[in-house]
This record gives structure tokens, sequence and C-alpha cells, in this order.
């Protein structure tokens, strides 16, 4: 079936009042990744012909986020009905019977857990049963806010009554709505147009347009799907329960891919984290979005990770931070207190305690000391360290960029490098030692005459 004969109109100018928030409600993050991206994502495999997405003023953010779909700025929001008037201003003339586009998809872009595939037998189940309307409905376990579905003796949708307009007989319906709505495209404009704002909101409700259809004798369906999918983020509590639901999938998903996680519910994914065979995540460890782990490596105890690749075998943490544009390749250990930032770590190299490697580029086989601080910034600017392969830098030196330590060279403790070294050379840069024999007994008898 070729599915791109449909529209996708993705609803978010809502300016979001109950999240109490400065950004708009779509830009909040699931699984580091904002809620409207997770929607995008799950339209991309089913290439709809248009993808509009309604936004409200001052939200260029969005339509940042949202590109290369096309954004539309609806100003004032005056209700979802009204939000698909906005989006059909660059729909028109695409619609048919006119244009190619038999049937538009409406999302609202609060609901980030929607599937590609039930979005597939939504559209197909339109064109099924030819409804003018198909609407998705579920039964949460607290209906709530949800607009209540509505059925004709015979099973078809009659129409949506939204929670604030209902009277107690409808609040008593579990059946609600899930908020996805496929709508036969030539009927579209002519439903919208006939929406009003009168109920208890005073906007224009997109659910309305059920009744107006039913008042021209087109027919109305309703598919119910699981609440789980159709979740919606109104609240920061919502938002807290996605958040959880999101995480539980990224978890179950990445043991089955073969990937140990030894206390799942103490780990969390970003939605794009990928995570290879026979890794292993001990508890408590948080990645951020950007992260590539590769075979059979160890990501132990309360380590951070965002923006970084992980090579096959290495160790990290326990107590580790990898930034973004950290690359570790094979076999690299970095523990406990490094942090590590747009550098690379080449094959085998070791940094196990407390330390800072900033904009560096690190040889294989190189062991980085306790304490090693890439000085990389002098206020104004960001500079590079490199070390070659197979150096050897002692506890507590200080690197100050910009500077090259060769291969092979050897670095002594305490020192601060702010020359290159040569290849296989060693460099001392600290203070000599200076031995007075007798010197310490003589200074305390001196500091107890005193008293
Ligand atoms: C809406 C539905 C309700 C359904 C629920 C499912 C309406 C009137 N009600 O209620 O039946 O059960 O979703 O989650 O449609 N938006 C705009 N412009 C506006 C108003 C809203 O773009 O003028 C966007 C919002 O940004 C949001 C989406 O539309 O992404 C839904 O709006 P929201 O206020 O969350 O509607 P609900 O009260 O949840
Ligand atoms: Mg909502």
């Amino acid at each position: 079936m070729n599915q791109s004969r449909f529209a996708a109109v993705i609803l978010a100018a809502g300016s979001g009042t109950r999240m109490k928030s400065a950004i708009p409600k779509v830009m909040h993050s699931i699984a580091g990744r904002p809620m409207i991206a997770h929607l995008l994502e799950t339209l991309q495999p089913l290439s709809p012909a248009a993808t509009v997405v309604v936004i409200g003023p001052q939200m260029d953010a969005v339509a940042q986020t949202v590109a290369p779909a096309q954004s539309v700025v609806q100003d004032p929001p005056l209700g979802t009905g009204d939000a698909v008037r906005a989006a059909l201003t660059r729909l028109e003339g695409h619609l048919a019977p006119e244009g190619c586009i038999e049937e538009v998809v409406v999302l609202y872009g609060d609901t980030p857990f929607l599937a590609a595939e039930t979005l597939s037998g939504l559209l197909a189940e339109r064109r099924r049963t030819s409804a003018a309307i198909l609407v998705s409905g579920m039964r949460p376990a607290d209906p709530g806010a949800y607009g209540r579905l509505v059925l004709a003796p015979d099973g078809t949708l009659e129409c949506i009554v939204e929670a604030a307009d209902a009277g107690p007989e409808e609040r008593a319906i579990g059946l609600v709505n899930g908020g996805i709505m496929v709508i036969a495209a030539h009927h579209l404009c002519g439903l919208v147009d006939a929406l009003d704002s009168d109920n208890a909101k005073g906007e224009f409700y997109l659910t309305d347009i059920v009744r107006i259809a039913r008042r021209m004798q087109l027919p109305c369906r309703t598919v119910e799907l699981p609440a789980e999918e159709l979740l919606g983020v109104n609240t920061r509590a919502e938002l807290a329960e996605a958040e959880a639901l999101m995480q539980r999938r990224l978890r179950r998903a990445a043991m089955e891919a073969g990937v140990t996680l030894i206390a799942p519910e103490t780990v969390f994914l970003s939605a794009d984290t990928k995570l290879s065979r026979d890794v292993v995540i001990e508890p408590n460890v948080a990645f951020g979005p950007g992260v590539t782990v590769g075979e059979s490596a160890r990501i132990r105890s309360f380590s951070h990770l965002e923006g970084a690749v992980v090579g096959a075998g290495a160790i990290v943490g326990p107590f580790a931070r990898l930034r973004p544009g950290a690359v570790l390749d094979a076999d690299v250990h970095v523990g406990n207190f490094v942090e590590v930032k747009a550098s690379r770590l080449g094959a085998g190299a070791k940094a196990n305690h407390l330390s800072y490697i900033g904009d560096s580029e690190v040889g294989a086989r190189t062991y980085i000391g306790a304490g090693t601080i890439t000085c990389n910034y002098d206020g104004v600017n960001k500079l590079r360290t490199i070390i070659g392969e197979g150096a050897f830098i002692g506890s507590n030196t200080a690197l100050v960029a910009p500077v090259t330590v060769g291969a092979g060279a050897i670095v002594a403790a305490g020192s601060v490098v702010t020359r290159d070294v040569a290849p296989d050379a060693l460099s001392i840069g600290r203070a000599q030692q200076v031995e007075k024999p007798g010197r310490a007994a003589a200074i305390r008898a001196r500091l107890r005459r005193k008293n």
C-alpha cells in the first residue's frame, strides 16, 4: 500500500499551561529527546507526503527541532480545531479531490509513545471502512481530563465530549480519545470550517468535527488501542510517568539485544543510546544523548556518559564522566573521577584515577597517571594536547596546552609541562627536592621552646 498519500499534522501550539514552564511543552525531553522529536521519528518510516507542525508564537526552538518538516504559527492558539485550520493553509491544493493527499492524520505533539505500526494500522483501517473520521480510543486507568468517546448503538462513533463539558453520565465513560485522528482529506476543510467555540473552554475543539460529520451523515469510527501508547503529557507528573515508561521500554530493548543491566531500574538511557552485545552496565549509570558502546565494554557504577563513543572491551568508571566528543578506542580504561571531553584515547590507553582530559589526543597504550590535568583553557581559547603512543604521564602532571608529548616519552610525576616533549625523552618540570639532614628535629625543638 502506498502510504505517502497522507499528510501528517502535529499540533504543538498550545501553551502547555499545566506544565508551568517557560519552554514549550513539546520541547520537554523524554529519554533525552524532545517529545515532539519522538513523534517525527515515528512518522519517518511511513514517509508522509507532507508534515506540518503547528506551533505558537515565539516557538522558534520547536521549528528548528522539527525541520525539515514545515511549521506554521497559530497566533493566538484558539484550540485544537483552530490549530488544524492553521495547518490547512499549508496543505491547500494538495488535498483530494484537487490534490493527491487522501487523508490527513492529526497527532498531538504531547503524545510521544505512538508506534509507526499502529499509525499505519489506523490508516489502513480508515481505508478499509471508508470512515470520514477514524479516532483512536483507549481505556486508561483514570480517564481524567481526556475527551469521552460516545458510541452509537451500532458501535460507530457518535461524538466526542471534552471532559470540561461532560455531564456525570458522560464522565463515567471509560473509552476516551487517545488523540490520533485520521480524516478523509476531501471532508476536512468543510468540517473544520463548521467548528464553533461554544463550549466550556471557549475554544475551537477539533474533537467537535465528529459531531458535525455525523450531522452530515458521514460515518465515524473508533479503534481501541493500548492506553500505554497514547499517554498524553500535560503535567510534570505525567512527564515523569512518560519518562519511566520510556525507560522501561529502552531497558527491555537493550536486554533483548544482549546487554546485561545488573539493576535495570537504576540505568537511565537515551532514546538514541546504542549498546552492543555483551556490554555490561553496572547499577546507577546515566546515558545522555549520542552514546555508542562497543561489544563487551563495561560501564561501571555511577558513571555519566553523553555524546561519547566507547570502544569494544573498554572499561569506564566507576564514577567516570564522558562528555561530548569523548572517543575511547578498544580496551581503554577510564577509571574513577576521570573526566574526558572532546578527546580520543587510543586502544589500550589508561587513565584510571582523578584526571581531566579535554581537547586531547592520547596515543594507544599510553598511561595517564593519577591527577593528570590537561590545561586546555586559557580563559579565552580552547587549546589542544597531543600525547603520542606508549607514553607515560606521571601522577599530578599539568599539561599546559597547546603542548605535544612525543610517543614513548616519560613525564615525571608532579611536572608542569609547558613545552613540547620529544619522543622517548624524559621530561621533568618540577622544583628540585632539597634535603637538610636533621633539620626536622631542630625545627621542632625551636617551636617547643617558643611555647
Ligand atoms: C486533547 C483532546 C482530548 C484528548 C486528549 C488526548 C481536544 C479539544 N481535546 O485534550 O479529547 O482526549 O487531547 O491527549 O482536542 N494545541 C495547539 N493549539 C491550540 C491548542 C492545543 O496546537 O490552540 C496542541 C497542544 O500543543 C497539544 C495538543 O494540541 O500538543 C493537544 O492540546 P492539549 O491542550 O494537550 O489538549 P488536551 O486537553 O490534552
Ligand atoms: Mg494533552
